[in-house]
């Protein structure tokens, strides 16, 4: 298997020359690419392998493909430092363009690595087969042993979390399907397979499982919920699923999803071509471990690794023996209003800018200059005050020495984007009014003349 850096064959160390598209002819393109309606609400986001798994807060793939192909060429290295379910990649390949993914997340890791590894649908579609064979022999044939592994797999902890979101009978259900899953050989099959059960169960009203609103990060356990059988929800998802497998086949591009921070990447200086993301909101608005953990327990994760891993997401509110950046004068503006309001608050807003200057000051090493980085934010409101993110974010990237070209605005299809579920929608206060959009930040990294002719001039 060719490492990461083969397979894309991306320089161990990139270049600080400047870039051969000049600098001016970017910033001017990048303008106008962010003049253009962003909105995207008439155009259908499930072709390949987009729809392949529900996400919170994925961006329309338009969106992404807007930038790529404004700005990049075939070949060029896209991306992106917080991948998600790999919306970027997934356009970058189809672009022809080589597409780098980082995250945390495991279920983030799984989804986006599937949707973009081009693999055999026979072999998917095989090992798939063998495993509803073996799901429906054990159901009936088996069913005392399938009790005994589901009483003596999990530890205590997980166990009660498995008991209160799943109905007996799912369990079951749930259960032969993993051990299915487990006797696949193939490890990509394995993994396509693994992402398909994952989709069954996370999905926008909670899938198989008890709850409701899982898409918003928000479960609550619905009494009256009659899950569907996991077994047919299997079979159904999984001819889907070759379906997009099947149009991923024949694409131009390659991908490389790896597990990182994004305050720390490990690339070399100078080494990508643009960067297309969209960071986490701040406040732990959107929870993605609430989420995540009703499928990841059932691939091997414990409840409370799953809990210690979730501190480690930007935008967690633990701020106890955290290192805090120094801030730019409006992130630190906005971080002592919220705290006068509420200190606790205050400093979980003042971690998040302090994680988004790490991240924003790795975006700028890992670009080329010349090149551009494109930040797709939603702003939050804490104790009744508007953090401003996306004017935060583009002064965190000033005082670390991008060029903002511009912030536009887009106006939010909520029922798709999976948005935090806010109360009293009917409030028409300008915040409220703001949940309803989010910000694409244009910021370009000048070429190092250029960068020392303004420090000069002003
Ligand atoms: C808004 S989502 C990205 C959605 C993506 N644009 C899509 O279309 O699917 C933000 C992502 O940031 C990830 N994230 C949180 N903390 C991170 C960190 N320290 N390093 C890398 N990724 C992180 C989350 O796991 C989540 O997948």
């Amino acid at each position: 298997m060719p490492s990461f850096t083969q397979q894309l064959r991306l320089p161990l160390v990139g270049t600080e020359s400047p870039s051969e598209q000049a600098c001016g002819n970017g910033r001017e393109r990048l303008a106008s690419l962010l003049a253009q309606d962003l909105d995207f609400h008439d155009k259908r986001s499930d072709y390949c392998s987009h729809n392949f798994h529900s996400f919170p807060a994925k961006f329309p793939p338009q969106l992404p493909r807007r930038f790529i192909l404004g700005l990049t060429d075939p070949g060029d290295i896209v991306l992106d430092p917080m991948v998600g379910s790999g919306t970027t990649l997934l356009e970058a390949v189809l672009a022809g363009r080589r597409a780098l993914g980082f995250d945390i997340d495991p279920l983030a890791l799984l989804v986006s690595n599937v949707k973009t590894t081009p693999f055999s649908a026979e072999r998917a579609a095989d090992a798939g087969g063998e495993v509803l064979r073996f799901a429906r022999f054990a159901l009936v044939g088996r069913a005392d042993q399938l009790r005994h592994e589901l009483e003596t797999r999990f530890d205590p902890k997980t166990r009660r979390f498995i008991e209160y979101w799943f109905a007996p009978r799912t369990q079951l259900e749930l259960l032969a399907l993993v051990l299915g899953l487990e006797r696949v050989e193939d490890s990509l099959a394995r993994s396509f397979l693994r992402a398909t059960l994952s989709s069954i169960v996370i999905t926008k009203s909670g899938g198989v499982s008890l709850a409701r609103d899982l898409g918003h990060t928000r479960p609550h356990r619905a009494e009256e919920k009659e899950p569907r059988c996991a077994i047919s929800e299997f079979e159904k998802r999984l001819e889907r699923n070759l379906r997009s497998l099947r149009q991923l086949d024949a694409e131009p591009g390659c991908a490389q999803v790896l597990c990182g921070d994004a305050q720390q990447l490990p690339l070399g200086p100078g080494t990508v071509d643009l960067i297309v993301t969209s960071p986490p909101y701040a406040s732990n608005a959107i929870d993605y471990m609430r989420a995540h953990k009703f499928s990841l327990v059932w691939f091997g994760y414990p409840i409370d690794a799953l809990s210690q891993k979730r501190r480690q997401y930007i935008g967690g509110e633990a701020t106890q023996e955290f290192a805090f950046e120094g801030l730019s004068p409006k992130a630190g503006e906005r971080v002592a209003a919220v705290a006068a309001a509420d200190a606790k608050k205050g400093a979980a807003l003042n971690r998040y800018y302090s994680e988004m200057t790490r991240c924003i000051r790795e975006m700028f090493r890992v670009l080329r200059p010349g090149k551009v980085a494109v930040l797709v934010v939603g702003t939050s409101v804490m104790r009744g005050i508007d953090t401003l993110t996306h004017v935060c974010l583009a002064d965190i990237a000033e005082a670390i020495g991008f060029e903002v070209i511009g912030i536009a605005t887009r106006r939010l299809d909520r029922d798709r984007r999976m948005m935090p579920a806010r109360n009293g929608e009917a409030r028409a206060s300008q915040i409220e009014h703001r949940m309803h959009e989010e910000y694409v930040i244009g910021l370009l990294k000048p070429n190092r003349v250029e960068a020392c002719d303004a420090r000069r001039t002003s």
